[in-house]
């Protein structure tokens, strides 16, 4: 049996769905993107919110990030991103999406808090990395994946590289370790990557809102698409993934 997910990144909503980030609605380009994935009419099992739902990290964001994207999956997995408050997300929302793993047999998905308090940069502290080691002891005997919000590995672009995960070094050490891990999915880079390191894929998904161009040194807006990602996991442990985009501008 094949399980068909959907990879949503980076929304950056507010509190106030009239708010504005850099001259974007991000209220209205989640309610746009999430509209035309409704009306694509796939069905998946599961959607990941890779981090950074909310820019300010009030409760009416997650609220209005439920009300925008309930429906488009059976079950939904959301995130932290440095960006979000997850204090500040509701009990009965944070029962219904705040997930530390997810199985889809013969998959095992696990979902890692990257975030340092008050700091835009990621690390995994010890009792992650400890979770984690446990969680690919645990599921030797099945295929594994791997969410986390910062990036472990340079994407291409320096301002955003400054910002990636800080102890990539020993996350790379330790999970590389397991012939069964087949992807490390990420977000907050706000563009598409796609590349392997040994058997490994590494995909990230662009952003809901607006994305970084790709290569740039300093911070560079490409405002034109909005984009999610399908991911296709077969039994056998292969994957089959796909970018899809929209135009931005309403
Ligand atoms: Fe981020």
């Amino acid at each position: 049996m094949t399980h068909k997910l959907l990879i949503l990144s980076d929304s950056h909503l507010f509190g106030s769905r009239y708010q504005e980030l850099f001259g974007v609605n991000t209220y209205q380009t989640l309610h746009k993107l999430s509209t035309h994935i409704g009306d694509a009419g796939g069905s998946y099992d599961l959607a990941v919110a890779s981090g950074d739902l909310s820019e300010d990290g009030l409760s009416g964001a997650y609220e209005e990030f439920h009300d925008l994207t309930q429906g488009l999956a059976s079950s939904f997995v959301w995130m932290k991103g440095n960006h979000d408050q997850f204090d500040n997300v509701s009990v009965e929302l944070t029962k219904k999406y705040i997930h530390p793993e997810w199985h889809l047999d013969p998959w095992s998905l696990i979902f890692l808090d990257t975030t340092l308090k008050g700091r835009d940069e990621g690390e995994l502290g010890e009792s992650e990395l400890l979770r984690l080691e446990e969680f690919m002891e645990k599921y030797s005997d099945k295929h594994l994946l791997i969410f986390m919000h910062h990036q472990p590995i340079e994407v291409g672009s320096e301002f955003i590289d400054e910002l990636g995960l800080l102890n990539h070094q020993e996350f790379w050490e330790l999970v590389l370790r397991y012939q069964n891990l087949r992807g490390v999915i990420f977000g907050h880079v706000h563009q598409e990557y796609d590349s392997n390191v040994g058997e490994v894929r590494l995909l990230s998904t662009p952003s809901t809102a607006m994305q970084f161009k790709p290569f740039s040194r300093e911070l560079d807006f490409d405002l034109s698409t909005l984009g999610y990602r399908n991911l296709t996991l077969n039994p056998n442990g292969s994957m089959e993934t796909k970018i899809h985009r929209i135009v931005a501008v309403n």
